[in-house]
């Protein structure tokens, strides 16, 4: 190990070295547990904090990755110990991940704050995992290293090949319209998972792990590596080794982490078509360093940020395509005019040093500036007198026709009422209707679930009907697509006009101008204001109570208000 550093300045130090009883007792129980002095005397202590579960169908490699990860701690002379955190596994947890997001946020701020911890590696991928595991870092401001669960391989069924999500989704449709008979169904069920690893789209967790590589927080080309390709057992050991070098250099996230790192985090997202979830989780992520990142700094970005990544579902490719084509690295190259190369990463250089040389193998995977997927704005921001606060349209992935679009509304006041009555053949339902789903946002389902990418009626799918405006305070998944209208603010149970919004009324999106409208008159608007009903009531006890009392709009980043801003630095009284 390195003999030129002085240990007294570890923060593990403080538990381990003093010569009294409090000590003593730290000292002796890692002896009951078969360490001895030379496990951690002066060493770095590293915490792998692993969100390995086996609910977590996306993190079942984890048991092994954070054994590699151990390996590159102790080559580098540091002392691993892992820690288990809670897992958010997008599949099987409801209603969803996002209500708890705010949870494992805390509870990785206070596992690093209350353990004799110098520098972490944070191990998580699957969606909400990603900004969790930031946010909490940031808070507790400890060096910390994420190292990316890294996507599945690609799936093929018969000579398809099969995207996780959305291709779910297109097939569900094509059921739905009685084109898929009960083989073919059970086949792409059988077939569309075929590793390890997190969806294999640019869903959720891809988009988060680029925009965390982009913003400084892990490894050169980590963000792509496949979770069961060799390279990514090598990325465990070396996240391992640099989190050691982290520990002695005291590189914490408020020593990386600028605005200006956000703006790349944000420019990425936009390059390779991310998840409209990305923008939720960045505002979040910013409220913790202290700063407000606005909708309309995000709108300012992704109307020079062209789209790069041709990846589903805005594009034709899969994230194993954007690993072999050159990964984020190689795309980041290509737009170094827009980023700040200048900010710094914990690879211990800066951005710019990072994508050095780094070349684009396939063209038609990751575009040139001359023939991008969408010359800017995959994401955008709508405002209008339904959503005062904003929304948000992932328009790359969204039908070009109906960018401009004006129907009438049908509204659906919750999910259940939705699920019941979408393929009802008297719905009164055309292509040219607007569905309109509330009572989905942070606080009225709650927890902001992933229901905007409403299903289209039955009788319009069996008529060809493959896509169609709809409008929500929800989110939707990273692997969803369609013209979905997302995010308004504020959400119906917070009182906004969504609340007030009738079946028939008029409804207008027009996204080149970012302009969404709701034609009733001022006046009617009143009126019906008048007549709505007392908001819900809070649950009553626990840690929904909590969430309820305390999360944010979609517009602010629907972070818990008391966590925002920078940590004071509390250390924790030891004796
Ligand atoms: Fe885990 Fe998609 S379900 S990343």
């Amino acid at each position: 190990m390195t003999t030129d550093r002085d240990p007294a300045q570890l923060r593990s130090h403080r538990w381990f070295a003093p010569d009294d009883m409090r000590s003593f007792g730290h000292r002796s129980r890692l002896k009951a547990m078969g360490f001895d002095d030379e496990d951690y005397r002066d060493r770095p202590v590293i915490g792998i904090l692993n969100t390995w579960s086996e609910l977590n169908t996306c993190h079942s490699h984890f048991k092994q990755r954070a054994d590699d990860v151990r390996r590159g701690i102790l080559q580098a002379g540091g002392f691993p110990v892992e820690i288990p955190v809670m897992s958010l596994g997008e599949m099987l947890m409801k209603p969803t991940t996002m209500l708890y997001r705010n949870l494992l946020a805390m509870e990785v701020e206070e596992v690093l704050r209350c353990h004799p911890i110098d520098a972490a590696v944070l191990m998580g991928g699957c969606d909400k995992t990603v900004p969790a595991m930031l946010m909490g870092a940031i808070s507790a401001d400890i060096p910390s290293i994420f190292m990316p669960a890294g996507p599945m391989l690609k799936a093929k069924w018969k000579d398809v090949t099969l995207g996780s999500g959305s291709d779910v989704w297109k097939y569900w449709d094509e059921r739905v319209a009685g084109n898929l008979c009960d083989s073919d169904w059970k086949g792409v069920e059988n077939c569309i998972g075929r590793s390890a690893g997190t969806c294999m789209t640019m869903g959720t967790a891809s988009t988060m792990a680029c925009v965390t590589e982009a913003m400084g927080f892990s490894l050169p080309g980590a963000a792509n590596v496949p979770a069961v390709v060799a390279e990514h057992a090598r990325l465990g050991a070396q996240s391992g080794r640099r989190a050691v070098e982290m520990a002695w250099e005291d590189l914490k996230p408020s020593n990386f982490l600028t605005s200006k790192s956000i703006d790349n985090g944000l420019m990425t997202s936009m390059a390779i078509g991310g998840s409209t979830n990305a923008i939720v989780h960045l505002i979040a992520i910013a409220g913790r360093l202290g700063m407000e990142l606005t909708l309309d700094r995000f709108d300012e970005l992704s109307r020079i940020t062209p789209v790069l990544a041709d990846i589903r579902p805005s594009g034709r490719f899969l994230m194993e395509d954007f690993f072999d084509a050159g990964g984020l690295r190689a795309m980041l190259a290509r737009m170094t005019d827009l980023l700040n190369t200048e900010c710094q990463t914990v690879a211990g250089i800066t951005l710019g040093q990072q994508i050095e040389g780094a070349e684009v193998i396939d063209d038609e995977v990751i575009r040139t500036r001359e023939n991008p997927v969408d010359p800017a704005g995959g994401t955008c921001l709508l405002k209008g007198n339904l959503a005062p606060n904003g929304c948000v349209i992932k328009s790359v992935a969204a039908d070009p026709d109906l960018l401009q679009h004006r129907g009438p509304a049908v509204v659906f006041d919750n999910y259940p009422e939705m699920k019941e009555k979408i393929h009802d053949p008297d719905l009164k339902v055309t292509a040219e209707s607007v569905l309109i789903l509330r009572s989905a946002g942070p606080l009225g389902a709650p927890g902001f679930p992933e229901w905007g990418m409403l299903p289209i009626p039955r009788k319009l799918l069996q008529a060809g009907v493959r896509d169609m405006v709809r409008l929500s305070d929800a989110r939707m998944s990273g692997t969803s697509y369609g013209t979905c209208v997302l995010h308004i603010a504020p959400e119906s149970a917070a009182g906004g006009p969504l609340a007030l919004v009738e079946s028939g009324d008029e409804i207008e999106i027009n996204v080149p101008e970012r302009k969404i409208h709701w034609h009733v008159s001022d006046d009617e608007i009143l009126r019906r204001r008048e007549k709505l009903p007392p908001s819900q009531e809070l649950p009553e006890r626990g840690y929904q109570r909590m969430y309820a009392k305390h999360v944010t709009q979609a517009d602010k980043g629907c972070d818990f208000d008391f966590l925002t801003g920078r940590s004071p630095g509390q250390e924790p009284s030891i004796h």
